[in-house]
């Protein structure tokens, strides 16, 4: 024990000045989504979602055919994972809410108080111990009955997403001062609506996702200056979004693939930022022109990527107080010549931006097939996004690594020191980075993997009644770092017992 003690005080001792430390007020955390998490699906008074009704229809859809009806039964087990909370000293939660738990008709019509309970309930048990919620309106989980009307295809998305905003914020905006409103639009709209990765499984390629695109970012800014002009005034609070941003350079340094490169980045997020961050606001102009050439040539008499009115592009510029950053991977990007003939193919996203992708075989890979642990790929997206826009505030509020299970998860150890000092010199080049939160807090229901891909914090058994949670190696060396503000490469937990320190 003392020759440790001595051994680590001459390694601080002789890296004092070099040793980068997060600042006290960096808000460190873990994140969660409702549906992954919560269970009680069809419990006081909640109605189904889109992935009730996905993962109870064509359960084959999931890689194991399993679904959330209980998940890690969050709905019962709140009071432990608050416990969890405190086990690693974390500043901040993110969680989402459910929207059909809430408002069981999808509208405004009807306030479900049980599901108003649970999360008054969640809430407060944070706050008794000083941990920040933040809070996610929309995490995937649209009322299956939106869904059946259109979902976010319908342009009536916007008004019947601002109606819930505003019921949330005044039923816990005295409480919760950090509000994001919509989680990774490409998720949303190109994987749920374009593609069949996400529900609802639109599969309407090439149109669904930028129909979403557009009635998501109006939504969006409705919601923002809903609570920027109703409820910021007496409840003070701030409001933003998340957009999951990969690293995405040019394979070779020629003119053609950085324009690929750049294309690719438009289509992949800059389509969603854009429109509120840059200084023009509006459309990407290379990829908007792309859509509109090609959807003339296919016979459309006018862009599927439907123009914002001049009236909407004020209103959706500027409306954010934050980016909420997601970051999971990287890949190359080069140009490529397409055989594309009009009239011949489907029309589509991938088709439009007409690229080619490659990850290198040297990069690290999870559990995941699509992540890989890129070099310096979160430094990279971080300072892109400083410069791309003015400088905005902004939280990493997603990043994290999967494995297939156990409790020595060393993979994601690495990951996590590798993206966190990404982080500290970003911070150390006078970039405003407020926060960070692990992807996952616990091993949840992943979406079409099920729970066969484990990216918890705390692994989950979901086998027992209990839903027991425990804590993995990245759980002690996560603690260790939010304690200490530094990551440092040599630290090793003695076993994997967690509890909670004084304070916490
Ligand atoms: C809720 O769903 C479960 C399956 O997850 C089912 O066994 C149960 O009967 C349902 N309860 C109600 C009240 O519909
Ligand atoms: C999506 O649509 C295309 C044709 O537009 C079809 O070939 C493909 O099978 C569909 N995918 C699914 C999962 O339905």
């Amino acid at each position: 024990m003392q020759r440790i003690l001595i051994l680590s005080l001459a390694v601080l001792g002789s890296n004092a000045a070099s040793v980068k430390k997060f600042p006290d007020d960096f808000l460190f955390g873990a994140a969660t989504g409702s549906y992954q998490i919560e269970g009680a699906w069809n419990i006081s008074g909640k109605t189904a979602n889109m992935w009730d009704y996905l993962t109870h229809n064509k359960p084959t859809v999931i890689a194991d055919e399993s679904n959330a009806d209980i998940a890690c039964d969050t709905y019962h087990n709140y009071k432990r994972d608050v416990e969890m909370m405190r086990e690693l000293g974390l500043d901040a939660y993110r969680f989402s809410l459910s929207w059909s738990r809430i408002l069981p008709t999808g509208f405004s019509n009807q306030i479900n108080q049980a599901g108003v309970d649970f999360y008054n309930n969640y809430i407060d048990e944070m706050l008794k111990y000083n941990i920040t919620p933040i809070v996610t309106l929309y995490y995937w989980d649209l009322p299956q009955k939106l869904q059946e009307l259109g979902g976010f295809t319908n342009p009536l998305i916007i008004e019947w997403f601002e109606d819930y905003a505003r019921v949330v914020f005044s039923l816990f905006g005295d409480r919760v001062k950090h509000w994001i409103t919509f989680h990774g639009p490409r998720e949303i709209c190109l994987e749920g609506y374009g593609e069949t990765i996400k529900a609802p499984q639109l599969n309407a390629t090439g149109i669904g996702e930028y129909l979403c695109a557009k009635y998501l970012l109006v939504a969006h800014a409705k919601a923002y200056h809903a609570y920027n002009n109703d409820f910021k005034p007496s409840q003070g609070g701030e409001c933003g979004l998340t957009i999951s941003i990969n690293y995405y350079p040019p394979l070779t340094d020629s003119e053609e693939d950085k324009a690929a490169s750049e294309l690719f980045n438009q289509e992949n997020w800059a389509i969603y930022s854009d429109p509120i961050f840059s200084e023009q606001g509006g459309w990407p102009k290379e990829y908007s022109e792309r859509v509109a050439a090609k959807s003339k040539e296919q016979g459309y008499p006018r862009s599927r990527l439907p123009d914002f009115t001049e009236e909407e592009i004020a209103l959706v510029k500027g409306a954010a107080d934050f980016f909420g950053l997601g970051h999971f991977t990287a890949a190359f990007v080069y140009a490529y010549a397409s055989d594309y003939e009009a009239g011949n193919i489907v029309p589509s996203s991938a088709d439009d931006t007409n690229v080619g992708t490659s990850q290198p075989t040297t990069w690290p890979t999870a559990a995941s097939s699509w992540l890989k642990q890129a070099p310096r790929s979160l430094y990279n997206v971080l300072t892109h996004v400083h410069k791309r826009y003015s400088s905005p505030v902004i939280y990493v509020t997603e990043n994290g690594w999967s494995t297939t299970g156990g409790l020595q998860d060393d993979s994601t150890v690495s990951y996590i020191r590798a993206m966190l000092t990404d982080v500290l010199d970003v911070l150390y080049e006078g970039i405003q980075i407020k926060g960070y939160f692990v992807w996952g807090f616990m091993d949840a229901f992943e979406w079409t993997a099920g729970y066969s891909e484990r990216f918890g914090l705390y692994n989950v058994d979901f086998e027992s009644a209990e839903r027991t949670r425990t804590a993995r190696k990245s759980a002690l060396v996560y603690k260790h770092i939010i304690a200490n503000r530094v990551v440092d490469a040599d630290y090793e937990p003695e076993n994997l017992n967690i509890t909670i320190d004084e304070g916490h």
